[in-house]
């Protein structure tokens, strides 16, 4: 996309909102960035493009995240959208008291000592879904790395962590491509309709299984925190009990796919970089964080000011949004050199794209771990991995990515012999509370 560098904010916020302007935002992000770190747009808007802005504007108290009461006065209507009412109900749209009361109650089950415990979970997850690939690729057969790997891997281990059946794992990815749309603010009315279906079918999905579990627990985070709601109801309401469900399952694996796929595309067009991956482990993690920077899952979030908050000299009045573009605020050159390189060996890289503050990803040591573990294995196994074809990308403006990331795997590495895969995809009964019809069963990553 060409863009004037005289482009007026009101301007490239307007472009960012087309189709081409989120195919490729990073122009529109620059000409925002060079009105300032923290830009008025109108009257009630401003933009943070600049990394310490943005980092500032996530960490500040006076701004607040959209919860029920800046939506009674944003969106009056939003009570009647189920997919609305469901995240309002979560972490990541509540404010203190009620985020911290919450976010206590979840975060136990993602420090990083607990995901250091599932490394070697996920790498046995990642090796068997690698022999499916290695499999279904067979011939120089063109296999689709998204819905083949960078999909299952993540919804695996959040299924796992939850305790969900197997067999619903693949019906999950229609229902949190449509809830999600809820995220991304409610600008977008029309495919609101299909995110309230989709909360619907989460709802009554997460419902049944949480009764399940209170008549016979398990070792699981669903147990865990219907035990915790139980024990004290006060603290966590069967509302809010079922909001974070269906956020964890959302966030779990909605971004960590894109991670992934951001992962291998960038790969593809920096060889070098992937035979490193390939011989030396220890260059993974930087590779992840550099990914991150570059090619953020998530491109945004908002704040409103609750009161007027000076943001870095710049005065905010209460009642204003203030959109933070973390994906700008990653190519800031005030604060990387070179921002539209990809450098993994960038020291101190320090991503925006867990945001920052009170509401910083609960799920990034397992996010990070996850690709970590991953990508090496992914070019290890395969060396001649390849591009077969286009890929395709999702019409997103907040998390963007590839739909389809067609890849023809090569000879396998004769190192790592195929196995044979764990299973076939497969219709598959309907195992528990609520499932809806038509879907193919997952195949187990475990
Ligand atoms: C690469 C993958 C991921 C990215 C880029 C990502 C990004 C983010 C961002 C930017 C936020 C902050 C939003 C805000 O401040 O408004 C957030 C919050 C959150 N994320 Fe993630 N996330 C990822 C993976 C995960 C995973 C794997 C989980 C859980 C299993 C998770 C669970 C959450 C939760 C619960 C919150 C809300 C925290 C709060 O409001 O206190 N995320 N994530």
């Amino acid at each position: 996309m060409t863009v004037s560098v005289t482009l007026q904010p009101q301007e490239a916020m307007a472009a960012l909102v087309t189709r081409e302007g989120r195919r490729d935002p990073h122009p529109l992000y620059d000409a925002l960035r060079a009105h300032g770190g923290l830009v008025p747009v109108r009257p009630g808007l401003m933009v943070a493009a600049g990394y310490a802005e943005c980092s500032r504007a996530l960490r500040e108290p006076g701004l607040l995240v959209q919860d029920a009461r800046s939506h009674d006065t944003l969106h009056p209507d939003w009570r009647s959208h189920s997919s609305l009412r469901g995240f309002t109900n979560s972490v990541l749209y509540t404010n203190p008291p009620d985020h911290s009361r919450m976010r206590r109650l979840m975060s136990g089950a993602f420090t990083p000592r607990t995901v250091a415990g599932l490394e070697r979970t996920i790498a046995r997850m990642a090796d068997r879904l690698l022999d499916r690939m290695a499999e279904l690729g067979t011939g120089g057969t063109p296999v689709d790395f998204m819905a083949e790997f960078a999909y299952r891997l993540p919804v695996a281990v959040i299924g796992t962590m939850l305790g969900v059946p197997d067999d619903d794992h693949i019906w999950f990815r229609a229902a949190v491509e449509h809830v999600t749309v809820a995220l991304e603010g409610s600008s977008r009315a029309s495919g609101l309709a299909a995110a309230d279906r989709a909360m619907d079918e989460l709802t009554a999905y997460f419902t049944g299984l949480i009764d399940q579990r209170r008549r016979r627990p398990a070792d699981d985070l669903i147990s865990a925190l219907v035990q915790t709601h139980d024990r004290d109801g006060e603290r966590f309401t069967e509302d809010e009990l079922i909001g974070n469900l269906v956020l964890l399952l959302a966030a779990g694996f909605d971004t960590t796919t894109h991670l992934l796929g951001h992962g291998l595309h960038l790969a593809f067009e920096h060889p070098g970089a992937a035979a490193r991956l390939r011989e030396d482990p220890e260059f993974a993690a930087g590779y992840v964080e550099e990914t991150l920077r570059i090619a953020p899952p998530v491109h945004a979030t908002s704040r409103f000011a609750g009161t007027d908050v000076d943001l870095l000299g710049t005065r905010v009045p209460a009642g204003t949004k203030v959109l933070v573009l973390l994906a700008a605020g990653n190519r800031d050159p005030r604060r990387f050199p070179e921002p539209h390189s990809f450098d993994p060996s960038r020291p101190d890289i320090q991503p925006l794209s867990f945001g920052a503050g009170a509401h910083f990803c609960l799920g990034a040591p397992l996010a990070r771990a996850e690709a970590r573990i991953a990508l090496p294995r992914l070019f290890g196994r395969f060396p001649g991995l390849a591009p077969a074809g286009a890929p395709t990308h999702r019409d997103r403006l907040v998390v963007p990515g590839h739909d389809r990331l067609p890849v023809t795997i090569g000879r396998p590495d004769a190192r790592s012999p195929v196995r044979p895969a764990a299973c076939a995809v497969r219709e598959a009964p309907r195992s528990a509370a609520h499932r809806p019809p038509g879907h193919v069963s997952a195949c187990p990553a475990k």
